[in-house]
C-alpha cells in the first residue's frame, strides 16, 4: 500500500498504546493496536477449546475466524470483544500463542490491511521489523521494568481492582522474556528505530518527542 505508516514497538506498560491513540489523533490518521489481534485470536482459541501450544490448530482458526480491528475496538466473528481481550489472561494467552510461525502469518494480512490513506500508527511488538518494514518512522517505546509494573499497579487500582506489585513485576518478566527470546519475530530495536526511555518522562512529555520524530520524517 501506498499510505505512509509509523510504528511504535516496545515491551508492555511502557504506553505505547496511549502513545499511538494519541498519535493518531493528533495526524488524523488510523490506529492499529496488533497486540489486540493477538488477544483476539487467543481468547477465540480458549472459546473453542484449540490448544494454545498447538500451531496448526491455531492456525486454522485463525483462517476461519473473522477478526476486524476499529481503531480501539476489536470484533470478533461481529461480536464486540473490546472488554475480554483486556484481562491479564488473554494478555499471557495472548504472548502464548504468538510464539507461532502460523499464527504470526496470518495476523500479518489483518495488520497490513489497516494501512490506509491518510496514514496508520501501528502499536505492536515487531511493527517496524516485520510488518511494516518500510514506516517512514520507527520508535521503539522502552521503560524499565520497575516503572511499567508500578504503572500498570496504578491503572489497575485506578479502576478498582485487585493489584499485587510483585506478582505484576513477575507477570511482566515472563511476558517480556517470552517476547524477546522466541524465534519468530521477537521484540527487538528494528533496524532504523529510535529509541525513546519513558521511564522518567511524563505521557505530555513522550508524545512531544514523537511528534516531533514524526514531523521530522514527513
Ligand atoms: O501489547 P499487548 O500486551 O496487547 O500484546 C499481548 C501479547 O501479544 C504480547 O505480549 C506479545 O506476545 C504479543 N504481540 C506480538 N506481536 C505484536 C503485538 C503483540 O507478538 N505485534
Amino acid at each position: 500500500t501506498s499510505a505512509p505508516v509509523i510504528t511504535i514497538d516496545g515491551p508492555s506498560g511502557t504506553g505505547k498504546g496511549t502513545i499511538a491513540a494519541l498519535l493518531a489523533e493528533r495526524l488524523g490518521w488510523h490506529l492499529l493496536d496488533s497486540g489486540a489481534l493477538y488477544r483476539t485470536l487467543a481468547l477465540a482459541a480458549r472459546r473453542a477449546d484449540v490448544d494454545l501450544d498447538d500451531d496448526a490448530a491455531l492456525g486454522a482458526l485463525a483462517e476461519r475466524i473473522e477478526v476486524v480491528p476499529d481503531g480501539e475496538r476489536v470484533w470478533l466473528d461481529g461480536e464486540d470483544v473490546s472488554a475480554p481481550i483486556r484481562t491479564a489472561q488473554a494478555g499471557a494467552d495472548a504472548s502464548r500463542v504468538a510464539v507461532h510461525r502460523s499464527v504470526r502469518a496470518a495476523l500479518l494480512d489483518w495488520q497490513r490491511a489497516a494501512a490506509r490513506p491518510p496514514g496508520l500508527i501501528a502499536d505492536g511488538r515487531d511493527m517496524g521489523s516485520q510488518v511494516f518494514p518500510a514506516a517512514v518512522l520507527k520508535v521503539f517505546l522502552d521503560a524499565s521494568p520497575e516503572e511499567r509494573a508500578m504503572r500498570r499497579y496504578k491503572q489497575l487500582k485506578d479502576k478498582g481492582l485487585d493489584a499485587n506489585l510483585p506478582n505484576l513485576i513477575q507477570e511482566l518478566r515472563v511476558r517480556d522474556a517470552r517476547d524477546r527470546e522466541r524465534s519468530e519475530s521477537p521484540l527487538q530495536v528494528p533496524s532504523g528505530g529510535v529509541v525513546v526511555d519513558s521511564t522518567e518522562l511524563t505521557i505530555d512529555e513522550v508524545l512531544a518527542q514523537v511528534v516531533s520524530l514524526a514531523q521530522q520524517a514527513l
